[in-house]
């Protein structure tokens, strides 16, 4: 299967906001940022917003807010951006990866089941119950698996 890489779509208006804060004063913060982070937290109902320099560093900082560390196993799909994988890796968990579903592209929770095994009998967690391929499961033994999409 041949899977097209994505096609960004940045409008003259975007570039006209990009060089507006180039030519202003704040680079790092300021106010575009807390705009920015306004106008995400009230499109998703509230929530706390932040701004982070790259997705990397988003998703670096998300594993670490869930506790991800040594001992843990997060599954993942080597069909994504290596820094799916990278992020656990550095916060010293073990990656594993599940393959995806042929027919969605996104990663197949019967593949995330065969990797992370037996979850019924683990743990009295109520995150055991919820989708593997959205939130943390318990694993093998006393380990516990993140899948990430
Ligand atoms: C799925 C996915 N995750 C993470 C990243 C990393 O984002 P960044 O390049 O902003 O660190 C990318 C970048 O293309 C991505 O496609």
């Amino acid at each position: 299967m041949m899977l097209p890489y994505g096609r960004q779509s940045i409008s003259e208006e975007d570039i006209e906001a990009v060089t507006a804060i180039l030519r202003g004063d704040w680079l790092t913060t300021g106010p575009a940022v807390a705009a920015f982070e306004t106008a995400i937290s009230e499109l998703t109902g509230g929530h706390r917003v932040v701004s982070c320099t790259s997705g990397t560093a988003a998703l670096h900082i998300a594993y670490a807010s869930l506790g991800v560390g040594p001992g843990d196993e997060v599954v993942t799909t080597p069909m994504t951006f290596v820094a799916t994988a990278s992020c656990a890796a550095m916060l010293g968990a073990k990656v594993v990866f599940a393959d995806v579903d042929e027919a969605t592209a996104l990663i197949d929770p019967a593949a995330v089941s065969a990797v992370v095994g037996d979850t019924s009998s683990t743990s009295s967690d109520s995150s055991a119950t919820r989708p593997a391929s959205r939130s943390p499961t318990k694993g093998r033994g006393t380990r516990r698996s993140t899948s990430t999409a």
